[in-house]
């Protein structure tokens, strides 16, 4: 079987982490340090913050912004339940917008809507590696006076003209073994605000600046130098990682026949966290890939607002016609950077044979 995912650990990563478990410095140390500068670096933002997930740097970017009880938060429900959910454990509502059929992120069309007296950011989330129009939202943020929380958990290098996701606003990363690059478990939050990323350090380690003098009460989101040392080892790898991913997108967007491919905005860098496709009748084009040696994954099978936790909140059963419509029809297929020409040629031949027999969308 073709696997969706196969993260890559080589010796580098062996030797760094090794090296951290030697030093004896096994929680946030040196080696965190490092590779905040190298991330921030390679965003280019001034600031970069590790957390211990993707998750918890969402959360303290809400924190950062003092986001709480009584405020709103607009993002999207085709995403990942943490983007909604670090919304709620401040206190705020999520207020959903639905999304533009062609790129999967928020429909910016719909975003000075749902705005109100209570609003205080906007979370887009750059879904499978794209970024979302972030240029567009930071006007409309910038107009009402929001804080804009880019999710880039899935869009590491991913670009608009020059300029990388986690560049406007804060930018959340996620280091989970699937994604683009990983420590394991783990997470990034950059900006170029300073005291965003002051207060979102604060926070990270239980509100101290000196040792066991409080100011705040904080949490511990810290990221370890173990993490730390796997993502030494896999971020000079990133580049080509996302290289091999966009060649084998390209080698799909020429070859494939019979499903919708991608679709990526002109100066835009797709960065492929997932090639998803959208396919007549998914859950069966899902099984004969199956038994044509093809894993395929749906990301994800039920929006965040008919999910059980957020049903109670009311979000109504019309409200997102085009992520409930999307949702029925999507389907990742592997493009992970591991996978040989050759698994690349079968995954074409399986899905070219699969939309032959289940008929064109
Ligand atoms: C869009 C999105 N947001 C947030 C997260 C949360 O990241 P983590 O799993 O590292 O907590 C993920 C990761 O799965 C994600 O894909």
């Amino acid at each position: 079987m073709i696997p969706i995912a196969r993260p890559q650990m080589g010796e580098d990563e062996k030797s760094r982490v090794w090296e951290a478990m030697a030093s004896g410095s096994l929680a946030q140390g040196p080696r965190v340090g490092e590779f905040e500068e190298r991330f921030a670096d390679f965003i280019g933002a001034a600031h970069a913050v590790a957390t211990s997930s993707g998750t918890t740097a969402l959360h303290l970017a809400l924190l950062g912004y003092d986001i709480g009880r009584g405020d709103e938060v607009i993002t999207v429900p085709f995403t990942f339940i943490a983007s909604a959910s670090s919304i709620l454990y401040t206190g705020a509502r999520p207020v959903f917008v639905d999304i533009d059929e062609r790129t999967f992120t928020i429909d910016t069309q719909l975003i000075e809507g749902a705005i109100t007296p209570r609003t205080k950011a906007i979370m887009p989330v750059s879904l499978y590696g794209l970024p979302a129009p972030m240029p567009a939202i930071t006007e409309i943020a910038e107009r009402h006076g929001l804080a804009v929380v880019e999710d880039a958990c899935q869009a590491h290098g991913a670009a608009i003209g020059d300029r990388r996701s986690g560049t406007w606003g804060a930018g959340t990363f996620s280091f989970y073994p699937t994604k683009n690059m990983t420590t394991g478990e783990g997470g990034m939050l950059t900006t170029d605000d300073g005291a965003l990323a002051d207060r979102v350090r604060l926070l990270r380690e239980h509100g101290m600046k000196v040792r066991y003098h409080h100011d705040v009460v904080g949490y511990n989101f810290r990221m370890t130098d173990i993490a730390a040392a796997i993502g030494l080892a896999q971020l000079p790898k990133l580049g080509a990682f996302n290289e091999r991913r966009r060649a084998i997108a390209a080698r799909y967007d020429r070859e494939l026949r019979g499903v919708t491919i991608p679709a990526v905005p002109p100066g835009v860098t797709h960065v492929y966290h997932q090639y998803t496709i959208r396919v007549n009748r998914r859950d069966e084009f899902a099984e004969r890939l199956k038994e044509r040696g093809v894993g395929s994954a749906i990301y994800y099978p039920i929006p965040v607002h008919r999910q059980k936790p957020f049903i109670a909140l009311g979000y109504g059963d019309e409200a997102y016609p085009v992520t409930d419509r999307l949702t029925e029809e999507v389907l990742s297929i592997p493009v992970h950077p591991s996978l040989s020409d050759d698994e690349v040629a079968r995954v074409i031949e399986a899905v070219n044979a699969t939309a032959d027999e289940l008929g064109p969308r």
